[in-house]
């Protein structure tokens, strides 16, 4: 990479993992921040760029006119009828485009790609992009689709990074999951909250800050980048509350149903993170100390 500045592509960087991003970004970065509903506001350090997935031409016009170096692709849609358009064709668009401009190109995943019936999961593992016939599906419409997007991207472009996480979480704002969770506490619901869906919660600071490092390597592959720890939704969900100061009475610990359609455990194996980069991945009990007791 040159030494400055460096021309960054962010899609979806109005997102949760976005926004943490664009508050820790380099010095030596110029930034073009991509949105598609929620403007962003203005920012001596960053270009908004508002831009929609779904527009092909768009996509290769924006990359043959700002040429990133590198493009940081995050955004998703979480609507099930855009899965294919925005996911899976959105992400193939920025691959081919990236391409073209010869960008490096850091593509987020996720754990939920995985069928979760292994122990744990290192980079080899490999996506499950159909479901297997005569089987109960473990991935949700979600998963499958980011499942179909990796395949996309190791297609269209020579050499991308695919990085796989778990659960992003933060507080500051409150993340997408724990949002839910303290909304319907504070409403005095019970909550459930699944024990046998075991996770590597990832806290979205150290994510942002890893992807920053990424970006300056030349590593290319897939990449394990979750928490170092796994656990369940339940505990998780307990420490969330400790954290918060929440009473955690109101959450119910369950098993899975029958035919919900969600791998039960995703351990992401991170012994190749932990020797290429120097950012630490702190676990949810370092994280959700009670009030006061934080750093
Ligand atoms: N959140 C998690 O727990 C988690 C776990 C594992 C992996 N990941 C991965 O991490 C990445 C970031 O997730 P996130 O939770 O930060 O996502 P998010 O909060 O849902 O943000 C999605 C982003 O995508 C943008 N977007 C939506 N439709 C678009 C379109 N048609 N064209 C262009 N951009 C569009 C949104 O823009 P507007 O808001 O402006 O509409 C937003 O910036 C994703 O790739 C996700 O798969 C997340």
């Amino acid at each position: 990479m040159p030494s400055a500045p460096v021309r960054v592509l962010v899609t979806g960087a109005s997102g949760y993992l976005g926004r943490q991003l664009l508050r820790c970004l380099p010095r030596h970065w110029h930034t073009w921040a991509g949105y598609h509903s929620l403007p962003l506001a203005p920012d001596p350090r960053l270009t908004p760029l508002a831009l929609d997935l779904a527009d092909g031409d768009a996509v290769r016009g924006v990359m043959e006119a700002i040429r990133p170096h590198v493009v940081l692709h995050l955004a998703i849609s979480r609507q099930p009828a855009s899965f294919d358009s925005i996911i899976v064709q959105g992400s193939a668009a920025i691959a081919a485009a990236a391409a073209a401009v010869d960008a490096r190109l850091i593509h987020l995943s996720t754990d939920i790609v995985l069928d979760g019936t292994a122990a744990s999961y290192d980079e080899r593992a490999a996506p499950c992009a159909e479901p297997l016939p005569g089987q109960p599906d473990p991935l949700s419409g979600h998963g499958r689709a980011k499942a179909r997007a990796e395949q996309a991207v190791g297609a269209l472009h020579p050499n991308p990074v695919i990085v796989r996480t778990s659960l992003i979480y933060g507080f500051t704002p409150l993340d997408h999951s724990t949002s839910w969770l303290v909304e319907g506490l504070r409403r005095g619901e019970t909550v459930t909250l699944f024990t046998d869906q075991i996770r590597c919660p990832v806290f979205v600071d150290d994510l942002a800050a890893s992807l920053v490092e990424l970006a300056g390597l030349a590593f290319t592959g897939v990449l394990n980048l979750a928490g170092p720890v796994a656990i369940s939704r339940y505990e998780f969900g307990l420490l969330l509350c400790q954290a918060l100061g929440l009473d955690p009475s109101g959450i119910r610990p369950e098993p899975t149903p029958d035919g919900f359609a969600a791998p039960r455990r995703l351990v992401l194996a991170d012994g190749l993170a932990r020797s290429l980069l120097a950012t630490l991945r702190r676990s949810p009990v370092e994280i959700c100390r009670p009030p006061g007791a934080r750093l």
